[in-house]
C-alpha cells in the first residue's frame, strides 16, 4: 500500500480575534504531513503577524495581490493552482459575505474565486453576527455552492457573550480537514468494531482486566467514519471519548460485549474485533468484598465465549477482521489464530509496543501473505488499515 503524496493546503486567515488559533492550526496541519502555504488579509495582519506564520510554515506569507515576485505574475491565481484545498480559518462574517457574492477585491478573495480546488471555511464571529439573516443567507449560499462549512462552535466568545459563533478549536479543525481528504471507500456500509479491555468481576470491588486503552479500536472507528462508514463501536471500559458520529455501546464484561455484538451484527457488512477480550471469567464472583485471610485463595475460572469466532461462524457472516497481540513469534501465532477462527484478514501487533501506546506497528496476514504497516501513530495506521480492508472486502464480494 503506497503512502498518498502530502496534501497541499492554502490556509487563508482573515481578520478576527480567532486568527491567533490559525497559528496552532498551521502547526497541526504540518504535523499531519501537509504542506501549507499561508495567505492573510490586511485585517488578519492586525491580529497576528505574517512573521509568526512564516516562522511556522517556513514559507513567505502571501498578503498582497500586487506582489511582483510571483514568477508568472499571477499572484491572484497561481497559489490556488498549487493547492489541493483552500481552508479559510478564521472566516469572518465579512469574508463569508464576499465569498457568497463572488467578490474578488483583495488577494485572498481573488484566490478563492479563481480556485479550481475545494474550499473549506471555519466561521468565527459574534453570536448575533452569526445568527443574522444576512450571514445565514450567505452560509446557505456557500453550502449550495459546494463549500464545506466547518463549525462554528458554541461557547464563551472573546466579546464576553456566550453562544454560537466561536471558531472550532484548532485540533478539531485539523482532524476535520484530514477527514475531508479520506477516500469515501465505505459509503453505505455498516462496520461493527469492538475495542478496549473487558473487566471480569472477582467480587464487589475487584476484577480481572488488561492494559488495553482502546486507542487502536477507537482510531479504527474514527478512520472508518472518515471513509464514509456507519460505525457501531462496542467498547469495554476506557477513558476515551467516542469518535463523533459513531454509535457507542458501553460494556464491561466479555459476556456483555458478546451480547452487544449479537444485537448489532445482523445488518453489518464488516466486523473488526480489536478488543482485548478476557479469555476467562470467574465462575462465581462474590457479591460482597472477599475478606482477607491467612489461607490461600483459589479462583475458579471458566472460558468466555469467543466473540470473533462466533461471528465468523455465522451462516452468512460479515467480512471479519481479527487482531492478535503477541509477545513472541508474531507471524506464527497470528497465522494460527487466523486459521482457527477462519478469518480472511488478521492484524498482528507486538503486545509490548501496542498496548496503551500512541504508536504501533501492524502486520496484516491474509491469503496473499503478510504485509507490514510501519510504525506510526494509531490513526495513521487505522486509515491505512481501512484502505487495505476496503480492497480485501471488494475482492471477497466480487
Ligand atoms: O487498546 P490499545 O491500548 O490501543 O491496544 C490495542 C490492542 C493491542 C489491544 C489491539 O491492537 C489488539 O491486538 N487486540 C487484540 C488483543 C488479543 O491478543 O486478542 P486475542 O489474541 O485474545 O484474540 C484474538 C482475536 O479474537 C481478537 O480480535 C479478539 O478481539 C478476539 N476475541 C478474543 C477472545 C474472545 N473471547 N473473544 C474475541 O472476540
Amino acid at each position: 500500500m503506497e503512502q498518498e503524496p502530502a496534501k497541499r493546503i492554502l490556509l487563508g486567515v482573515t481578520g478576527g480575534i480567532a486568527a491567533y488559533k490559525a497559528a496552532e492550526l498551521l502547526r497541526l496541519l504540518m504535523k499531519q504531513g501537509m504542506e501549507v502555504q499561508v495567505a492573510m488579509t490586511e485585517a488578519a495582519c492586525r491580529f497576528i503577524t505574517p512573521t509568526t506564520m512564516q516562522g511556522l510554515s517556513g514559507k513567505p506569507v502571501l498578503t498582497s495581490q500586487w506582489d511582483t515576485g510571483m514568477a508568472d505574475g499571477m499572484a491572484h491565481i497561481s497559489p490556488s493552482r498549487a493547492a489541493d484545498a483552500i481552508v479559510i480559518a478564521p472566516a469572518t462574517a465579512d469574508f463569508i459575505a464576499k465569498l457568497a457574492h463572488g467578490l474578488a477585491n483583495d488577494l485572498l478573495s481573488s484566490l478563492c474565486l479563481a480556485r479550481n480546488c475545494p474550499l473549506l471555511v471555519a466561521p468565527a464571529m459574534n453570536r448575533e453576527m452569526w445568527q443574522s439573516a444576512a450571514t445565514q443567507r450567505n452560509i446557505a449560499q456557500l453550502l449550495a455552492d459546494g463549500v464545506q462549512v466547518l463549525g462554528p462552535d458554541c461557547g464563551m466568545q472573546a466579546c464576553g457573550e456566550e453562544g454560537m459563533g466561536r471558531m472550532l478549536e484548532a485540533g478539531r479543525l485539523a482532524q476535520d480537514i484530514a477527514a475531508f481528504f479520506q477516500p469515501k471507500l465505505f459509503s453505505g456500509k455498516k462496520i461493527l468494531i469492538t475495542a478496549g479491555p473487558t473487566y471480569e468481576a472477582i467480587d464487589a470491588v475487584r476484577g480481572i482486566t488488561n492494559r488495553s486503552s482502546g486507542k487502536m479500536g477507537y482510531a479504527i472507528a474514527q478512520a472508518a467514519l472518515e471513509q464514509g462508514a456507519e460505525v457501531v463501536l462496542v467498547s469495554g471500559p476506557t477513558a476515551l471519548a467516542k469518535p463523533r458520529g459513531a454509535q457507542g455501546v458501553d460494556v464491561v464484561s466479555a459476556a456483555q460485549m458478546f451480547e452487544a455484538v449479537q444485537q448489532h451484527v445482523g445488518d453489518c457488512d464488516i466486523f473488526i474485533g480489536v478488543a482485548a477480550v478476557a479469555d476467562y471469567r470467574v465462575a462465581q464472583p462474590s457479591e460482597q468484598k472477599i475478606k482477607k485471610s491467612a489461607a490461600a485463595l483459589t479462583l475458579e475460572l471458566v472460558p468466555n465465549p469467543d466473540i470473533l469466532a462466533h461471528v465468523a461462524g455465522l451462516p452468512d457472516p460479515p467480512f471479519c477482521v481479527g487482531f492478535a497481540a503477541e509477545s513472541e513469534d508474531l507471524a506464527k501465532h497470528a497465522e494460527q489464530k487466523r486459521c482457527v477462527k477462519n478469518l480472511p484478514l488478521l492484524v498482528g501487533n507486538l503486545a509490548q509496543q501496542a498496548i496503551g501506546s500512541d504508536e504501533n506497528e501492524l502486520v496484516l496476514f491474509d491469503d496473499s501473505g503478510s504485509h507490514v504497516l510501519p510504525r506510526a501513530d494509531k490513526l495513521t495506521l487505522a486509515r491505512l488499515l481501512m484502505q487495505h480492508i476496503a480492497q480485501r472486502y471488494e475482492g471477497a464480494y466480487k
